[in-house]
């Protein structure tokens, strides 16, 4: 069985193929057949004379989306794309399909949400799909290539990491128990065993509006490194997603190219990356004419103006320690403000990476959980971390769909998860 991908090694030879029908039309005794196959797509062309009559008839009623083997020989076709062609001399129809919902007229996002178990065929997501993939890939990569042991964090945990009011709740045998909501805690024990460490999973927060920056369930890869300060942090924020940039510009051309995607602002993420402390980016926003209130979080608008101002990502450290978690850690020269980074995507894109220096010190981390009104007892094997050799370390996060909906330079983010799952959708 050939694959579309690789039918160029199989000029002048007669092969088969196995797909479904993307789309065809007729010309009286001719039957253009666009066929796709999950490699790729390519134009079969059926002449009547050349099949038998049943095989023409089927094939001409074959709807969109119905199930095909092909055979015939290559040709080489300097007018499609791809460059080759099919003369088809034999075919089969699998399963007539009749009726496809997505049909090349324009659909709703919703309608199309719903059919989301179909969309993923078509092109576009199939183009999303493949960066998604590219960019898993490129992130083992960067930290399997630095001697980062992989530490799988548990789903189930019995304490919020990014405060309570995201918790997914669950009942665990009688207890409560929630999903998690970031790997991290874990990675702290991780990295005090192996010193790098990385994990790359599934974490849920239960975001109770609907953005195109939120998913519920969303995919988050954490490294965390022992002996590691911000400084330590932000470089290793900024060498990964130059490294991850630059392998999905050198592997997916072609899929940013159906994306349409324009390469110029991927191209220039290079080092350094502009760095700003909390309150230069104040000063710049309130200059920008986007204040924001007194030491309070920026919201989305702010990212997005703050961030058309650079050509690149910006890291913006040392935000207030109030609007931040628990275990980041305090600036000794300065106590209200906190030593976490956040990286902001360009083209008005925003946070994709949250981290920083974890608390360190035992005595600052419990009054931090008794501020932050959590329970001491559910934290008593974190603690044990700065009880037994508690070192300076830190890590980060980042989202993986809010990667790639920059890197795909699309609108929303639930178009770059296969299944998304949002406050309004839990289906398909
Ligand atoms: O900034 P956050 O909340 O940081 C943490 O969870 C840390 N514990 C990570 C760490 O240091 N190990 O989340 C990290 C990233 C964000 O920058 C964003 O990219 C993504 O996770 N994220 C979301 N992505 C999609 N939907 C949501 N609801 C998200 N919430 C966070
Ligand atoms: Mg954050």
């Amino acid at each position: 069985m050939a694959r579309i991908a690789d039918i160029g090694q199989h000029e002048g030879q007669t092969v088969t193929i196995s797909g479904w029908i993307d789309n065809s039309t007729r010309r009286g005794k001719l039957l253009f057949i666009q066929l796709r196959d999950g490699s790729g797509r390519m134009q079969c062309v059926m002449r009547k004379q050349n099949v038998d009559e049943e095989t023409f008839e089927a094939f001409k009623r074959a709807g969109q989306e119905s199930s095909v083997r092909i055979t015939g020989e290559i040709k080489a076709d300097t007018r499609s794309k791809l460059g080759f062609e099919m003369q088809v001399s034999e075919g089969e129809v699998l399963q007539s399909a009749e009726g496809y919902p997505i049909t090349p007229k324009e659909h709703g996002p919703n309608f199309l949400h719903d059919k989301r178990h179909l969309w993923l065929r078509s092109r576009r997501q199939f183009a999303i799909m493949k960066i998604r993939h590219l960019c898993v890939r490129a992130i083992r990569n960067f930290f399997d290539d630095r001697d980062f042991t992989l530490i799988d964090s548990p789903v189930f945990t019995p304490n919020a990491c990014e405060g309570t009011t995201t918790l997914f709740e669950t009942e665990y045998f009688g207890r409560p128990a929630y999903l998690t909501q970031s790997g991290q805690l874990y990675q702290e024990a991780g990295a005090m065993a192996f010193g790098k460490t990385y994990c790359f999973g599934p974490t849920f927060r239960a975001e109770k509006s609907s953005t195109r920056r939120h998913l519920t369930e969303f995919w988050m890869v954490e490294p965390e490194v022992a002996f590691a300060d911000l400084d330590d942090i932000m470089e290793l924020s900024e060498d990964f997603l130059v490294e991850v940039v630059a392998y999905v510009l050198e592997h997916g051309r072609e899929y940013l190219e159906i994306l349409e995607r324009d390469l110029g602002p991927l191209e220039n993420v290079q080092k350094p990356f502009p760095r700003m402390s909390y309150d230069e980016a104040c000063a710049k926003l309130a200059e920008l004419g986007t204040p924001v209130d007194p030491e309070d979080d920026f919201g989305s608008p702010h990212e997005t103006v703050l961030t058309k101002e650079f050509d690149r990502p910006i890291m913006v450290h040392r935000f207030p320690t109030a609007i931040k978690a628990f275990y980041m850690k305090e600036d000794p020269t300065n106590p209200l403000r906190a030593l976490g980074v956040d990286v902001l995507a360009p083209e008005g894109y925003g946070e994709i990476i949250g981290g920083g220096a974890r608390e360190d010190r035992i005595d600052v981390l419990e009054r931090k959980i008794d501020e932050h009104q959590l329970p001491q007892e559910a934290f008593d094997w974190f603690k044990d971390l700065r009880n037994y050799g508690s070192v300076p370390h830190g890590g980060f996060g980042l989202g993986l769909e809010r990667l790639v909906c920059w890197v795909c330079g699309i609108k929303h983010i639930r178009e770059t998860i296969p299944f998304p799952r949002m406050i309004d959708r839990l289906t398909p």
